[in-house]
């Protein structure tokens, strides 16, 4: 990654025009009409974990059609969620001096900063963001999570560990809706999950309309867990070509599917574009929380989804040879799935 400066800092100084090289004119606008748009589905945890066998069904819809739900009575301790926006809020707005010592440097693209920046001249997006490896407890980095400043760090390590809770039970019921056996998908995650996360913050922008959050773009990693720590609009999905734009529901995490699991079950379950907008006057934040399995292990669609009449549709790759074109291009729709076709 290249280094770019801060969006926090530009956005505080009130400007009126936006730098050239942020400037992303012909963007996809939301469709306006009378017509009301689908909404994402909301999926209600207790339900799935009591067997119910509609709410099983609507998360197959889900991931089948939408490739993100949100999810409602999911069980983690709402203080600790509130805790966790409370300090987040905080850290991304320390000043400059202390968020240096937290920034990217050229060769560890964990920290504040923004990723995808492969080339000098390419369009940035309208965010700061701060990305950080979790889980496995081995692959932090001793410049970052030990030296977050407290509670943050204490609440930190009880959120990765709750959302990784989380994301195998969602797993798990994710096998069970497409009649499969639970390990099957589970093992390539139980034993040996990696977990990292980005803190997004998109300030608010005098030219919304001409500015990206986050470019279209699917996630690489299994399952993507978001909490979005205030009530901005932004965030936005492709569906049958219309940008569908996600309310914020509080007290609910918003799901989707990544493309390493969209491989694994056979394209069934689908990776699906998304992007972050921005707002006029209302900064943004979300914490969006990655799990994929170890960089070394080998994935493909799972055997028992591969069937005379649905062939394989990806080629198998390791996770690091995935995650490697992914890291090193900018974000471009769904296109680092052509790699495995
Ligand atoms: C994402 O990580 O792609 C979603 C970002 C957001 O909703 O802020
Ligand atoms: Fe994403």
């Amino acid at each position: 990654s290249l280094l770019v400066p801060s969006v926090y800092e530009m956005a505080k100084q009130s400007i009126t025009k936006v730098p050239e090289q942020y400037l992303q004119p012909n963007q996809d606008l939301p469709i306006k009409s009378n017509t009301i748009l689908p909404q994402v589905p909301v999926i209600d945890l207790k339900n799935l974990l009591s067997e119910d066998v509609p709410e099983l069904e609507k998360l197959d819809h889900a991931c089948r059609e939408w490739g993100f739900f949100q999810l409602i009575n999911h069980g983690v301790n709402p203080s600790l969620l509130e805790n966790v926006k409370a300090d987040i809020q905080e850290f991304l707005s320390l000043p400059m001096e202390k968020k240096n010592q937290f920034w990217q440097t050229p060769e560890d693209m964990e920290g504040f900063g923004q990723l995808f920046v492969v080339s000098e001249n390419q369009k940035l997006e309208w965010a700061d963001l701060f990305f950080i490896n979790t889980l496995p407890m081995n692959i932090r980095n001793p410049r970052l999570f030990p030296n977050f400043p407290q509670p943050l760090r204490d609440n930190m390590e009880n959120y990765s560990y709750e959302v990784k809770k989380l994301c195998l039970t969602i797993i798990e019921r994710m096998a069970i809706a497409l009649k499969i056996e639970p390990n099957e998908l589970l093992d390539y995650v139980f034993e040996d999950l990696s977990q990292s996360m980005r803190w997004n913050y998109y300030p608010p922008c005098p030219q919304p309309e001409n500015v990206m959050g986050l470019k279209p773009h699917s996630d690489a990693g299994a399952l993507t867990i978001l909490l979005q720590v205030n009530e901005t609009e932004g965030l936005q999905i492709k569906k049958d070509g219309n940008w569908i734009p996600v309310k914020p529901l509080s007290d609910a995490f918003v799901i989707n599917v990544g493309d390493t699991l969209e491989i694994l079950t056979n394209g069934i379950y689908r990776s699906v574009e998304h992007r972050a907008t921005i707002n006029l006057e209302k900064e943004r934040i979300s914490i969006a929380t990655f799990h994929r399995p170890q960089m070394s292990r080998v994935v493909g669609p799972t055997p028992s989804l591969v069937t005379s009449e649905r062939a394989a549709l990806f080629k198998r790759i390791t996770v690091g040879d995935y995650y490697k074109t992914f890291f090193s291009r900018e974000l471009q729709g769904k296109a680092c799935l052509d790699i495995v076709r």
